[in-house]
């Protein structure tokens, strides 16, 4: 039979059947040898000792019985040999049974154990589920939240942050401008060469790095210093080999992915850190003002005139190339959106901006939170041993950063409490030792052994012999983690187009327009970025089949989504270009 995609046939039977139905037996290399048979005179077996025939336990007395009775011929010899292989055959005889039970009792406590660790699977598995019923709920409560996130401050879990891009790039922009984007496990410094013409990147280069873990943990200062003295590094390098008047003014736009409370669209607080980011001295600081200061501090000559976050970025290159896109979405080592909204939705400024029109604002919906999310008693472990408890809620259950941890502890679990795997491994015990990229390539593995998994159980884990059955109960895991994650990403992305009326429901307040808001469902494009997207294709097909399935037929041809690679930095290069020449709105919104 086929396997449908994530269907994974676990069976109930034992890791090891053919090893346990030998026990039922009795091997033939131990019976025993010495039987009174053998010992007689007259040259015939007189009892037959059929060689595949299997003894129950009971026949084994009676054997011997029938033996001693046998005549006897011959010397005393031969009775005493008798006797000794008697008691030899009775002597076998028990310690076969003993084995034998032994066996036996291995076997039924092993089938107990499988059967326990296939239930912890199931509960999991239904813990995590996501019918369309629900996604559906989700849906909703995503756009109610988005309404009261824009109604007034900490109305909502989502914090609806104001972003003060008003207009995204025209096409015009032209010239050369660099870009720094900051967010993720990597960070990367692009210089991107604007034609002037719609869809007219003439070109861009990019550096990535990592950060080094301990900059992400210490001082804002040793960060921003990193960070400008590799820009310079690359600025250097990129002058050299091009031309670059010193009249020019250098011009940067940052991408910082944090939530933060933005002042202007070149300027903002940072609110608190996420992924995995703990530098206390930089919370509440502007986040340009310091990145300038490193600029100077390490003698570079460049202005900072964009402060924007991924999403917006990967928004800004969407629209960029296609004015039907309105909303982004970063699914990578965090995940967020962002999208267009009418100014007059934004009640909590009303009369404070002084620029008309649409306003970008980053939902910052890693933070979104509903009783309708399927939580399950390792989302909950996860989320209190992490360094931001109840926060990033939604983040924590879609996330690159987060989703190989979630299969970690769902295998400690059974390793744990079942055995199944032999001897707990320590590492087992490490937080994110099992990172999201290695648990994609055990959910991907198409080997028919699985030797991808045996792999990474055993370089990772330090699990040395996995049988295969644990193999595909491993993968199973990873398929029930990704499959939510996926598809509570589609509800969200389906909640912002409801609360913007684009998912031909007719909006939030749907009712007697919502046959005529399908006929006319407009085109609408969704621009994406993040590893976890465009990486990860089971991923992928999780959250485009909600996608259909949330929509319905009708309405899904007309959303689409488009990956943006690197949207987040050519973004936020062409938002620094479309900001040099546009006047900026600025507002004073005191500090939460
Ligand atoms: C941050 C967002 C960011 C997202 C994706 C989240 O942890 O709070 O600002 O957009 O990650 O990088």
């Amino acid at each position: 039979m086929m396997k449908k995609k994530g269907e994974i046939d676990l069976g109930l039977g034992l890791p090891r059947a053919s090893a346990v139905n030998r026990s039922t037996a009795w091997p033939s290399s131990r019976r025993p040898r010495h039987h009174p048979r053998r010992e007689t005179t007259d040259g015939h077996d007189k009892v037959p000792f059929p060689k595949d025939r299997k003894i129950p336990y009971g026949e084994i007395s009676q054997f011997s019985k029938r033996s001693k009775q046998m005549p006897r011929e011959g010397s005393e010899k031969v009775v005493y040999m008798g006797k000794v292989g008697v008691k030899l055959a009775v002597g076998c005889a028990v310690a076969a049974c003993v084995v034998a039970s032994v066996m036996v009792g291995r076997r039924v406590r092993r089938k107990r154990a499988w059967r326990r660790v296939v239930r912890v699977l199931e509960e999991f598995e239904e813990g995590c589920a996501t019918p369309v019923g629900r996604l559906r709920q989700v849906v909703d409560a995503m756009a109610v939240e988005m309404h009261a996130g824009l109604v007034s401050e900490g109305g909502s879990k989502l914090k609806m942050l104001l972003t003060f891009v008003h207009n995204l790039p025209s096409g015009s922009e032209k010239g050369t401008y660099y870009a720094l984007d900051l967010g993720g496990t990597n960070f990367r410094i692009l210089r991107v060469q604007l034609g002037g013409q719609r869809s007219a990147i003439i070109g861009h280069d990019v550096d990535r790095q990592p950060i080094p873990l301990h900059l992400m943990t210490g001082t804002s200062e040793e960060l921003f210093d990193f960070i400008a003295s590799s820009l310079k590094e690359f600025v250097e390098r990129e002058e050299s080999v091009s031309e670059h008047s010193k009249s020019e003014r250098r011009e940067l736009g940052f991408t910082f992915s944090f939530p933060v409370k933005q002042t202007s669209s070149s300027s903002g607080i940072l609110i608190k850190w996420t992924k995995g980011f703990v530098i206390e001295d930089m919370v509440g600081r502007d986040v340009s003002e310091c990145l300038q200061q490193a600029i100077s501090r390490n003698g570079l000559d460049m202005q900072v005139n964009a402060l924007i976050n991924d999403t917006v970025g990967t928004l800004a290159l969407g629209h960029y190339h296609d004015e039907d896109t309105v909303v982004a979405v970063i699914i990578g080592t965090g995940t967020n959106a962002c999208y267009l909204e009418r100014a007059d939705a934004i009640i909590k400024c009303q009369g404070l901006l002084t620029t008309p029109g649409d306003m970008v604002v980053n939902m910052e919906w890693g933070n979104f939170w509903s009783s309708h999310l399927p939580r399950t008693s390792y989302d909950i472990d996860l989320d209190a041993d992490s360094p931001n408890p109840n926060d990033q809620g939604f983040e924590k259950m879609i996330s690159g950063m987060y989703l190989g941890d979630i299969v970690r502890r769902v295998i400690l679990r059974m390793s744990e409490e079942l055995g199944v795997f032999g001897p707990v491994s320590s590492k087992l015990h490490v937080p994110f030792i099992l990172r999201t990229p290695l648990m994609a390539a055990m959910h991907e593995d198409d080997t028919p052994d699985l030797r991808e998994v045996a792999r990474i159980l055993r370089d990772t884990l330090e699990f040395p012999d996995i049988p295969l059955n644990v193999r595909k109960l491993v993968v199973k895991v990873c398929d029930v983690v990704t499959r939510r994650a996926a598809r509570l990403a589609a509800a969200g992305i389906i909640g912002i187009l409801k609360k913007i009326g684009r998912d031909g429901s007719g909006g939030i307040a749907r009712g007697k327009n919502e046959a005529a808001s399908r006929s006319k469902m407009r085109r609408t494009v969704v621009a994406v970025e993040g590893g976890l997207y465009t990486n990860y294709t089971l991923f992928r097909e999780y959250l485009n089949e909600a996608m259909s399935q949330i929509l319905g037929e009708e309405i899904a041809p007309s959303v689409i989504i488009k990956v943006m690679e690197d949207g987040s930095g050519i973004g936020a290069a062409l938002l620094a270009a479309s900001h040099s020449t546009s006047s900026v709105d600025t507002i004073q919104i005191p500090y939460m």
